[in-house]
């Protein structure tokens, strides 16, 4: 069977709110449109609208309610906040900016800061070779200062969990042994459930936003994950094993070696 791949935001949340033990790690996501921007925005403050076909944080976009001031919606895209006094200024103006095609909604989650940048997590889950589901690879990703992304894609800085989480696990009277496993089981529980929804499935990159109460939220799962950012940690073995499972489920093409023999044997002719 190929390697199965799911590019609907939309599919791939539908699948994970159908589930019991995930739904309430999934934050509250609808079809986009103006009645339910509008209702979000009075429920929750703060929004997120963004492609349902999107990658590297392209289109994303972040709407804030505010009471009690003149200015009390915010739009930002990229990095500029704009602001206007009432709902109806800020929908035309973010027609404007959304790109043409289908969105979601979704609530915001306000992100941890770290050096008063945003952060969230990667964590990759991979089917291994006796055919279990397992975490491999959880990595931070810091924002650049004036986005709303944390996306390497747009100037995000991966860095180790710890570098990011230690201050706020220890106020928390947290050890970071105990969170690493507790994104690593949520990893294992994503990827059984949506692994029985879509046979075929050998690996995701979560998108993991942790909130001030430390809860960790799903905001979007990759079916076909960046290997490559794991590079990026000091303990090179985490990538090795990504490689090492990659390998054996094919995403990697393997060198047989008799022609990695025959090829050496021409360049020392040479
Ligand atoms: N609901 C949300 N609350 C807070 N931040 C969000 C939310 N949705 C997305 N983001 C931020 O935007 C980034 C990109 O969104 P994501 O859904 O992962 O789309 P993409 O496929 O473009 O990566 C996330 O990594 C996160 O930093
Ligand atoms: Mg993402």
């Amino acid at each position: 069977m190929p390697i199965r791949r799911i590019s609907s935001k939309w599919a791939k949340t539908e699948a994970m709110l159908a589930s019991s033990e995930l739904r309430g790690l999934v934050p509250d996501t609808r079809p986009f449109n103006r009645d339910a921007v509008r209702s979000m925005l009075d429920e929750y403050g703060m929004i997120y609208v963004k492609p349902v076909n999107g990658t590297f944080g392209k289109g994303v976009i972040r709407l804030g309610k505010s009471t009690g001031s003149d200015d009390a919606y915010t739009l930002q895209a990229g990095e500029k906040q704009l602001s206007y006094p009432n709902f109806d200024g800020m929908f035309d103006a973010l027609l404007k900016v959304k790109r043409p095609r289908p969105y979601l909604s979704q609530q915001g989650i306000e992100l941890l800061k770290h050096e008063g940048r945003r952060f969230d997590f990667r964590v990759m889950v991979q089917m291994n070779p006796s055919g279990q589901w397992e975490t491999t690879g959880i990595i931070g990703r810091l924002a650049h200062p004036r986005k709303i992304v944390t996306n390497y894609h747009a100037g995000g800085t991966p860095l180790p969990m710890e570098t990011l989480m230690t201050t706020h696990l220890e106020k928390a009277e947290r050890t970071s042994r105990s969170y690493r496993m507790e994104l690593s089981k949520l990893g294992v529980d994503v990827a059984s459930s949506l692994g029985r929804r879509f046979p075929g499935l050998k690996e995701i990159g979560i998108d993991v936003a942790v909130d001030v109460d430390l809860k960790p939220w799903i905001l979007e799962v990759n079916t076909m994950p960046d290997p490559y950012i794991f590079l990026r940690l000091p303990d090179r073995s985490v990538y090795r094993r990504i490689r090492r499972y990659a390998t054996a489920y094919g995403r990697f093409r393997r060198i047989p070696r008799a022609s990695a023999k025959s090829k050496r044997r021409r360049l020392v002719k040479r």
